[in-house]
This record gives C-alpha cells, sequence and structure tokens, in this order.
C-alpha cells in the first residue's frame, strides 16, 4: 500500500524520504509527466510525482494524465492525495488558503478522459468523485500546520492556459456556484477512480481570479509568490499524512471497488 502525491505549480519534489530514489516508470499511455520519487516518510511508503515535470515543462492541456495515474498503480498506490493551485470565487477562500475539494464542474475539453474505450466500455460513478475518508485525513494533516482549510469546496475545472475572461469568471462564480478555479485535478480525479484509487484534491488558494474588483486580473508573479510562501504548509501537510490516515481497505467509500459494476461489454467479448 503506497500512498501517492501529486505535487502541482510550486511543488516539484518532497523533502525527508527515507531511501528516496527517482524510478522511471513505463506505462502503455506512454511516460508520466517525470520520474516518480519513492521511498519511506514515517513508515508509510510514498511515490511522489511532479505534475507539470520538474522545471515546470508540461501545459495544464499537454499532461499525460492517464500515463500518471497508471505510473503511480504500478508502483502500488491506492491513495492519491493530489495538490494544486487554484484561484477563488469565494471572499472567505483566501488567497494562502486550502480546499478540500469534492465536487467538479469540467470544462476541459482536450484531454483523454478515460482508460476505457473500444473493445472494454465502462461507466464508473462520479457523483461523489473524490474519497471523504482521505480528504478527512488530508484536512486533519493541513490544519495541523496552521493553515486555514476550507473542508470542502466545488472546482471548475478549466482548459486553460489562459486565464478566464470575466464573463466566464462571473458566471463560474455567480451562476453555476464554483468556489474554485484550476486547470488540473481534471481529468485526475475521473481516472484515479477509474483506477479504484482513492483520491482527494487539495487546491491552494492563490488568487481570486478576475472577478474580485478589489484585485483585478491574475498575475502569474503573484500566484508564483503566495505558492512559494505557502510551501511549508504543503510540506507539512505531506509530513503529517502518515500519522493520520485511515484504515487502508477496504476503502468505506467504495474508492477500491469502483469497477465491480462499472464494466458494461460482455466477458467473452473482451
Ligand atoms: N491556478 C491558479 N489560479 C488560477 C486561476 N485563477 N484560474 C485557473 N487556474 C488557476
Amino acid at each position: 500500500m503506497t500512498l501517492g502525491i501529486i505535487g502541482g505549480s510550486g511543488v516539484y519534489r518532497i523533502d525527508g524520504l527515507d531511501g528516496a530514489a527517482w524510478q522511471e516508470v513505463a506505462t502503455p499511455w506512454g511516460a508520466p509527466s517525470d520520474a516518480i520519487l519513492t521511498g519511506t516518510l514515517g513508515g508509510a511508503r510514498m511515490a511522489f510525482l511532479p505534475r507539470h515535470g520538474r522545471g515546470h515543462v508540461h501545459s495544464p492541456s499537454e499532461i499525460p494524465y492517464r500515463a500518471n495515474i497508471d505510473a503511480l498503480k504500478r508502483l502500488g498506490v491506492t491513495r492519491i492525495v493530489s495538490v494544486s493551485a487554484c484561484g477563488s470565487f469565494r471572499e472567505e477562500m483566501a488567497p494562502g488558503d486550502f480546499v478540500l475539494v469534492d465536487q467538479f464542474i469540467d470544462r476541459t475539453r482536450l484531454r483523454p478522459q478515460s482508460f476505457f474505450g473500444t473493445g472494454c466500455v465502462a461507466h464508473v460513478s462520479l457523483a461523489h468523485p473524490t474519497c471523504p475518508h482521505l480528504s478527512a485525513a488530508a484536512a486533519e494533516a493541513a490544519g495541523a500546520t496552521g493553515v486555514r482549510v476550507h473542508v470542502s469546496g466545488t472546482y471548475l475545472a478549466m482548459e486553460g492556459p489562459q486565464f478566464s475572461t470575466l464573463a466566464e469568471s462571473r458566471m463560474y462564480r455567480e451562476a453555476w456556484g464554483a468556489d474554485v478555479v484550476g486547470m488540473t485535478a481534471m481529468p485526475e480525479a475521473r481516472l484515479a477512480r477509474e483506477a479504484e484509487i482513492c483520491y482527494a484534491p487539495v487546491a491552494m488558494v492563490t488568487d481570486y481570479d478576475c472577478w474580485h474588483e478589489d484585485y483585478g486580473a491574475v498575475d502569474v508573479a503573484a500566484v508564483i509568490a503566495t505558492l512559494t510562501a505557502n510551501a511549508e504548509h504543503a510540506r507539512g501537510l505531506v509530513r503529517g499524512l502518515p500519522g493520520v490516515l485511515p484504515e487502508p481497505a477496504p476503502c468505506p467509500h467504495n474508492c477500491d471497488r469502483a469497477l465491480d459494476h462499472a464494466i458494461i461489454t460482455a466477458p467473452d467479448a473482451r
């Protein structure tokens, strides 16, 4: 049982792993974003993958999401805590805060969304797309670092790489009820569910997108400054996780059995 960590913008490595080694993993979906850093922390086996690659070389649309999830699965990962930067649509979700995302509105359109297709068709449930048990552990570990944590939130996944227009930002916030916006947690969540891996997305608020009249347009320099200021909270979250993880299996949310009733193709047709 290995705990997977996917690091987003500003989170390209984790420190303090015993027996740390970067491992290249091949998958049928191509190469993952980068080699995967494996080792143990607090007695827990860990596998860390920088989503954009070290040096931030993959844009959100070009990240090999299927290879990333497959590679983690091949390393024995059963649970993934994924960290990503996001903009906020809520005054109270301020830059620097962490949001435990539990719902998604997916507006991405250029990314393969599934491991399944011709030859084997499966329809997993995404009604509750994250693992509440793993998210509760992540909230506890994050809270212990002193950062302000919001335990629920709807993440609007956009294609990017440009930020939203003002009209889009207002629509997502006022009409669609999204709480945060980012470019990478989808299709990660879909694929983790298909791979029967518990998935807990931790969104680190870096800005108010562009709807907030007091702040204006999103500025990458300000995003990076907030991420850098929060790096210690992200590191503390990872360090604290092994001590608060729930029992590894079976997952009470059935994440590890998501395919049990999802495959519709007849066994003799596969
Ligand atoms: N990542 C960080 N801030 C963001 C924003 N405002 N929109 C989309 N992705 C983001």
